[in-house]
Order: C-alpha cells, then structure tokens, then sequence
C-alpha cells in the first residue's frame, strides 16, 4: 500500500493501542461531555434550512438540545431551547418558521431575534421581570460552506481558526451550492466514536464493502492530518482496485459514470485504466454546457472521492457533484449508543434547462439532471428516523456501503464490551483513527 502522508501536523511517531473504556465507561462519556462537546465546533445543520426570517431548526447533541434561528437581523443565530421561565423546552417541531415562540407552559413568549416579548399576569411576579435580562441564551454561531457550527464554549476561538487550512482545500466544492436530497437518522447500538474510527480507515474496504474495487483505488489514498484532530483521505475514482485483476471492460459503476457524460464504455474496452483520466477531461469538455463551474477544481477533484472528518463528529464525504454529511452523535446517557445521521446534499446543474441535450444526439447527461421537482419547487425531504435493525433487514436503505458499515458496528460494540477484549491495536493504515484519538487523549487529559 502506497501511504501519503502530508504534515499539515507533526505525525505521531508511533502508532500506539488505547484501551477499550473510552467506547464504554460513562466517566469518560461525562469527560468528552465537558471537554469535547462543550468546547469545540459542531456542525449543527444546514444554512439551507434557516433561509429566511424566522426560520428555525433544532439540533439534538447530548443532553443540550439547540434552537438554530434566522434572525429578524439577517443572521443565523443559535439559542439553548430553553424558557427563562421554569426552563421547558420552548421548541418542540423540528424545524419550520415562526414569527415568534410561545411556550406552550405559560405563555413567555420571545421574538425570533430570542428577546422576551410577552409575560402574562407580569404584575403578579414579585419582582418585574427585567425582560432583556430574561431573552433566550445565545450559542456561538458560525456559518462555513453553506454549514452552520455552534459551540458551547463561553469564548470559542474563531470557526475559521479551528478548522485551518481545510476551510481553503474545501472551499472550491461551494456545498452551499448543493440542494440536500435524503436526510436520515439511524439508531446504533455502539459508541459515537465506533463509528468516527469506521469513517477513519480505508483498511476495512476490501473486506466489508467489495463493490468499492469496481469504483475506487484504495491503495493509492492520500491521507492528510490536521490540527485539531481533523483528518482527511483523498480517493482516486473512475478507476478500480488494483489489488485484483484489471478487468477487460469497464466495470457497471465505470459504465454508468462513462454513460452519464455522454462517453461510451463500449469505447474503453481494454482501457479501463484509462477511464479516470477520461471522465476528468470530459468533466472539463461538458462543463461549460451544463455551468458547473469545474474550473474550479483540479484533475483529480474531478474523478476522485474526498472525505474530510472535522473533529470530533463531522464526516464529509463528497465529489464535485455531491456531498455526505455523515454525523455520529452521542446518545444523552448511554456511551454504547449514538444517533447516526446521514444527510444527502447534490449538485444540480446551473442551466435553466438541466434536461436538455447538450452532449450531442444520444448523449444526454444523466448524471447531473434534477428528479424531484414539482412545479419548480424542491421540497424539503422530511428528516427519516430509524432503527438500525431496519437496515439490517432491508426496509430502510441508507446506500450499498452505509448499510455494510451500520450492520457491522452494534458487533464492534458487543465485542468492545466483552471481557474478552481490553485495547484496540493499530496499524499504519489506521493512522486517521489514531490522529483522531489522541487529539480525544490531548482534550480530555489537559482541559
Ligand atoms: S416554563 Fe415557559 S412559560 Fe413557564
Ligand atoms: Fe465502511
């Protein structure tokens, strides 16, 4: 395996083996609770979401729950959901548009810039209520990417100083230009950072997802390791695995994408390793019909699959044309569960007409044509919520390769827990799980 390492940090000179109490004990769980999910930036949602005036949506990260706001100011602006009054969650749907909140206890009632507004019977407090000492606490709220962060931290330093020079390798995928397609949230049975780790190695691959050698080459990953416990893993796609035979004809993942930029496979019959180039130069010839702005990316942006991980639980996983936002969130109590969400985001073509044909008789692109539109207008998909034995029994799909991993990792759980097991061990391939823990280690050890 050809490893690359890039040293946007000093790398660890050893991989070393951690014991398994960080995936079970609850005191490390209440640990990571101070130190990691109070004190760093998460990716709450979407800005997509908050768009305009008074729209809202709720984000569940351990005990807190966050009201995510748009402000009659213009901003985007986070609040703890909570009334001032004897503290009832004030929010209660999802997401929506509100002109102000009422508290379905007694009525408080706050505007959507989180001031209070309205205090029935103010008269028969003992003391006035000092309504600008009573507004809703403001989070910190920072917006990157078409992403919106919160952090917990009385005095974050900046998103931007947080996430480094990854704010400029991500930007030319403008995500805030994707429209979200599928948004999911799964039940699992195992520890939040059982799934990060699942997200941090490519080691896994041939074994727990077999399709992959007919799309990408594993062993020709870039790995980068960041500050602050990012890490990043650059794919090279449109090829195949070159750990098995090179087949003489394009595999059906090749063909389809060949297909979708008007190439015929039938025309790489011997060439397969020549597909990655191919798409990379027809990505170039097609782009200005189809305004997807390709110019902004390099060759190998455009054949190859990125996945950033932003610590502590932000997966992204993306090409130019889509975007994963893969989330594993700490369940309130119970170290051995999480939620696992999986948002969909894709780029649509820029042209008023994205179906016409512009690649010639024939020919017309598939790839980057926008299904689901009624009358103009793309609906919001509502947010599905289900239990990973759904998965397992095929009644919910979450994709070929999330559905391997999420029947994989409520066994990892058990196996962790069990007395036969004490520490995880490492292998050099496991570098990103590795970087990922010890920034865990460097935070929870030094507050
Ligand atoms: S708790 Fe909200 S008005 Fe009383
Ligand atoms: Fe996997």
């Amino acid at each position: 395996m050809t490893l690359k390492v890039t040293d946007y940090k000093q790398l660890p000179t050893t991989i070393s083996n951690y014991s398994k109490e960080r995936y079970i004990s609850k005191s490390f769980m209440d640990n990571e609770w101070h130190n990691i999910w109070q004190d760093n930036w998460l990716l709450a949602g979407l800005a997509c979401d908050v768009k305009t005036s008074g729209d809202y949506f709720l984000f569940n990260i351990g005990t807190e729950q966050v009201l995510v706001c748009h402000t009659d100011k213009g901003s985007i602006q986070a609040f703890y959901n909570v009334c001032q009054h004897r503290g009832n969650q004030l929010v209660t749907t999802q997401r929506g548009n509100a002109t102000s909140f009422r508290c379905a206890y007694h009525a408080w009632t706050y505007d959507i810039d989180g001031n209070l507004k309205t205090v029935p019977s103010a008269d028969r407090f003992g003391l006035d209520p000092k309504c600008e000492d009573l507004a809703l606490r403001p989070i910190h709220t920072a917006c990157w990417n078409g992403f919106v962060f919160i952090n917990l931290a009385q005095q974050p330093d900046s998103l931007e100083s947080y996430l480094g020079p990854i704010a400029g390798l991500l930007e030319p995928y403008h995500f805030e230009e994707m429209t979200l397609v599928a948004d999911q949230t799964v039940h699992l049975e195992c520890n939040w950072k059982a799934v990060v780790d699942n997200f941090g190695e490519l080691y896994h691959v041939d074994f727990l997802h077999p399709q992959h050698k007919r799309m990408v080459d594993c062993s020709n990953d870039t790995v980068r390791l960041f500050n602050n416990g990012h890490t990043g893993v650059e794919v090279p796609g449109a090829t195949v695995s070159p750990r098995y035979p090179v087949p003489d004809n394009p595999t059906d993942i090749q063909s389809s994408q060949l297909i979708s930029l008007g190439l015929d496979p039938d025309d790489f019959k011997g060439r397969v390793l020549e597909i990655r180039e191919a798409v990379q130069k027809q990505k170039r010839l097609v782009n200005a019909g189809l305004g997807m702005n390709y110019h902004r990316f390099s060759d190998e942006q455009l054949s190859d699959v990125w996945q950033y991980n932003l610590f502590p639980n932000a997966i992204l996983s993306f090409t130019p044309e889509h975007c994963w936002i893969l989330r594993p969130r700490p369940h309130p109590t119970d170290p051995q569960r999480c939620e696992f969400d999986k948002i969909s985001l894709v780029k649509f073509a820029d042209s008023t007409d994205p179906d016409k044909d512009i690649l010639g008789p024939g020919k017309t692109s598939t790839l980057l044509t926008s299904p689901g539109k009624a009358n103009g207008k793309r609906n919001r998909p509502e947010t599905d919520v289900f239990n990973y034995d759904q998965v397992i029994s095929g009644e919910k799909d979450m994709t070929d390769t999330i559905n391997q991993d999420v029947a994989l990792l409520a066994g990892v759980q058990r196996g962790m827990a069990s007395k036969g097991f004490d520490k995880v061990f490492l292998s050099e391939d496991e570098i990103r799980v590795q970087h990922f823990h010890d920034h865990v280690d460097s935070v929870i050890n030094h507050p």
